[in-house]
């Protein structure tokens, strides 16, 4: 089976690829490199033994996509390519809106013109915004997001909720996807974002190699069992894995689906400081300081739907999280700087 895997370069896409190729797809990948490397496709190479075919174009570029996909005779398509920074997306909205929107309608288009009908979209808690109470099920009402970057995913979801209604024979998965941490075991991938990160483990991984002198811990008075917000982290090798059992389940011709992709444990920033420590045998130094803006108290799975209907279980634990994405974070420093 032949899988177009957009972002196949990206932190989730590149993990996808190796449990993809590891489980028999052929895999082939569009990236424009905007967030991500061309030496990831060497490392996917390294640790699977086979390199898949890469186009570095842009998706929202339809006349090369047309090319692409005559070319090529897909079977399915995996679309995590996108921006996802938050706050970037709340000063550059129309940044976010075009390519997150354009790059989905080029690649609907090619759907339609080349009759492929399977489509797997990288989707997000985030649709669920402030939820009412937890743990989130596919049927917690989806919300206004409270970013651009959040609207993306509500919008896209339901263009491919509307689309789905049409095309009787398409089979498309939504997956949310929860906090993805982590890295490949190998030290090869991973996630290592340019300048100061946004996201808690990225951050940790900072101040665990000294980059950064200690964390700021956004809020200690909300409403759970320590005051730190409470989050639902899974190791991105068990996400990735998700996506080969989506396909699976997506050649049984099951029209749309929904499905959370989390472990269904809810961590606070404190546990999480704590897993890291003893993980790593490293300190985090840590201060508490004010509440983020738009951050939701608490947000976990249920992983009821995808544990029965997609076999979906997770093997991971947020220390194996932890060790993973600091072993990377340290490899990736030393071959930035040659050590
Ligand atoms: P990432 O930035 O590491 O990967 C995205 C990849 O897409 C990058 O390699 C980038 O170069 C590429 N890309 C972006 N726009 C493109 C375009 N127009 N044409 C071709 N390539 C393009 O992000 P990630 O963390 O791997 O996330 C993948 C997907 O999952 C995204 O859609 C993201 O919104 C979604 N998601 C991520 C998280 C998370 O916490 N990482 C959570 C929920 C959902
Ligand atoms: C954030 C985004 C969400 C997006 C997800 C994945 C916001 C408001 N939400 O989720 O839309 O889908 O990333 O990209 O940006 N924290 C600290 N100190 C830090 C960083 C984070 O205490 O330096 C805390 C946060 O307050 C939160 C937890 O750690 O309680 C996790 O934060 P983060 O990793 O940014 O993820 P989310 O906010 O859940």
């Amino acid at each position: 089976m032949k899988v177009l895997v957009t972002g196949g370069l990206g932190f989730i896409g590149s993990h996808t690829c190796v449990s993809l190729i590891e489980n028999g797809f052929d895999v082939v990948i569009i990236d424009n490199l905007y967030n991500s490397k061309e030496v990831v496709l060497d490392r996917i190479e390294t640790i699977t033994g086979v390199r898949p075919t890469f186009y570095k174009k842009d998706v929202q570029d339809l006349e090369s996509l047309r090319e692409i996909f005559k070319k090529e005779h897909f079977d399915a398509i995996i679309h995590f390519a996108g921006y996802k920074a938050v706050g970037e997306s709340v000063k550059k909205p129309l940044m976010y809106y075009e390519n997150n929107l354009e790059s989905t309608f080029a690649l609907l288009k090619c759907m339609e013109e080349f009759d492929v009908k399977n489509f797997v979209f990288s989707s997000s808690a985030t649709v669920y915004g402030l939820p009412d109470k937890v743990p989130l099920t596919e049927d917690s009402p989806v919300k206004s997001a409270t970013s651009p970057y959040g609207e993306t995913k509500v919008m896209i979801e339901r263009i491919l909720t509307d689309i789905g209604n049409v095309h009787k024979d398409w089979n498309i998965a939504l997956l949310r996807y929860f906090n993805p941490i982590g890295a490949h075991k190998s030290g090869l991938l991973g996630e290592d974002p340019n300048g100061i990160p946004n996201n808690l483990l990225p951050y940790i991984n900072k101040v665990a190699i000294g980059l950064l002198p200690k964390v700021n811990v956004f809020g200690n008075d909300y409403p759970t069992p320590d005051g730190t917000g409470v989050r639902d982290y899974i190791h991105v090798v068990d996400l990735a894995y998700g996506h080969v059992l989506a396909l699976k389940k997506l050649s049984t011709n099951p029209g749309l689906v929904i499905y959370n992709l989390g472990t269904g444990k809810g961590t606070s920033v404190l546990e999480v400081i704590k897993a890291y420590e003893k993980a790593t045998g490293v300190k985090i130094n840590y201060v508490i300081c004010p509440r983020r803006d738009g951050d939701v108290p608490e947000n976990y799975a249920s992983t009821t739907k995808a544990e029965k209907e997609l076999g979906f279980k997770c093997k991971y634990n947020i220390e194996d999280a932890c060790r993973d994405g600091y072993n990377f974070q340290k490899a990736e420093f030393e071959r930035q700087n040659n050590k």
